[in-house]
């Protein structure tokens, strides 16, 4: 079998997330397992340039995404997070400041709204370049999920196009426990997929989709014990790297409105920043920190 170098055509790993390419299958580790492989907006920049660099190297005709570790990922990183939101709420008290002064001299101020300074923020960040690159790829993208995928870890198996769960497994999106809103496009994927109740209750409830109910609901292909998780993953990629590229990026885009998704987690991404810098998120973040129950009653 042919062995390529590890970084070839730019496939750049970090300590956090590594990348290799070998047999035409790029695999993609989270390896971040000290702490749950909760993803740094470093790590989102390494997701970013590989997921994008798939779709324009011949040398890649399948994408394998795969974590070290107990538990696929723990969502987003909170203490990134809080960072973001105090950035985000000195940004916009700063344009605040700014209109203020404009509004003194020409009395024609409009008011920061999503598409303010914030959604500016976020739009520089690798988060926004990942999902972006995720909706858009058209390289086939296997995925194998143990233990939990939390927020991201989850919304992101919705852009995957094979999803091996190992026994166990459980998807999580806590986003309005955070004080949050979904992302990654998961407002409409989530509950086309799955139906709008139980979408619901998954986003509002934070209520946990076993592997199973995955498996049924039409999110993941099959469950399998975890000691062939990783295996069966790659057997998968490999019988998809054995296709016609073509066909099979042909067929890939067919099936998905990828220009459709890039507005939806456009919207998403300026409600969440509005969500993110306000203080019931900030009292979300802080509860995680200190290890204690989030209290939301001092916020209407
Ligand atoms: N961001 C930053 N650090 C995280 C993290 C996250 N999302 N999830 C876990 N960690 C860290 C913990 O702070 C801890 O670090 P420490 O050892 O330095 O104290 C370490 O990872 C282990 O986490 P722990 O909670 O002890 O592991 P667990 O196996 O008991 O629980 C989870 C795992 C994923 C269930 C739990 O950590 C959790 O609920 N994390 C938050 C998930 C979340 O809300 N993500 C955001 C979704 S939008």
């Amino acid at each position: 079998m042919a062995q390529e170098p590890m970084h070839q055509a730019g496939h750049e790993s970090t300590q956090d997330v590594v990348v290799e390419l070998q047999d035409a299958v790029l695999t993609i580790t989270l390896n971040r397992p000290a702490k749950k492989n909760a993803l740094t907006d470093a790590m989102y920049g390494t997701l970013a340039d590989a997921i994008g660099r798939a779709d324009s190297d011949a040398a890649v005709r399948v994408v394998l995404l795969r974590a070290e570790g107990d538990l696929f990922s723990a969502g987003n990183d909170l203490a990134d997070f809080s960072r973001l939101a105090e950035q985000i709420a000195g940004s916009t008290a700063d344009q605040a400041n700014t209109e203020l002064a404009v509004a003194a001299t020409t009395e024609s101020a409009e008011p920061a709204g999503p598409s303010g300074p914030a959604s500016g923020i976020t739009g520089q960040m690798n988060v926004w370049r990942f999902l972006h690159a995720l909706a858009a790829c058209t390289t086939p993208i296997v995925a194998a999920v143990q233990g939990k995928a939390v927020g991201v870890g989850t919304t992101m198996l919705l852009h995957a196009d094979y999803v091996v769960l190992a026994e166990g497994a459980q998807l999580i999106t806590p986003f309005v426990d955070l004080a949050l809103v979904p992302e990654a496009a998961s407002t409409l994927l989530l509950p086309q997929r799955i139906g709008h109740v139980r979408a619901f209750a998954m986003f509002a409830l934070a209520e946990p989709l076993a592997a199973e109910d995955a498996v049924a609901t039409g999110l993941a292909n099959r469950v399998v014990p975890a000691e062939a998780l990783q295996d069966t993953a790659r057997q998968v990629a490999a019988a998809l790297a054995a296709k016609p590229a073509g066909s099979l990026t042909a067929t890939k885009r067919l099936m998905r409105d990828a220009e459709a998704l890039g507005p939806v987690i456009d919207r998403e991404v300026a409600v969440f920043t509005e969500r993110l810098a306000g203080p019931e998120a900030r009292e979300a973040f802080a509860a995680f920190a200190e290890r204690r129950s989030p209290d939301f009653s001092p916020f209407s």
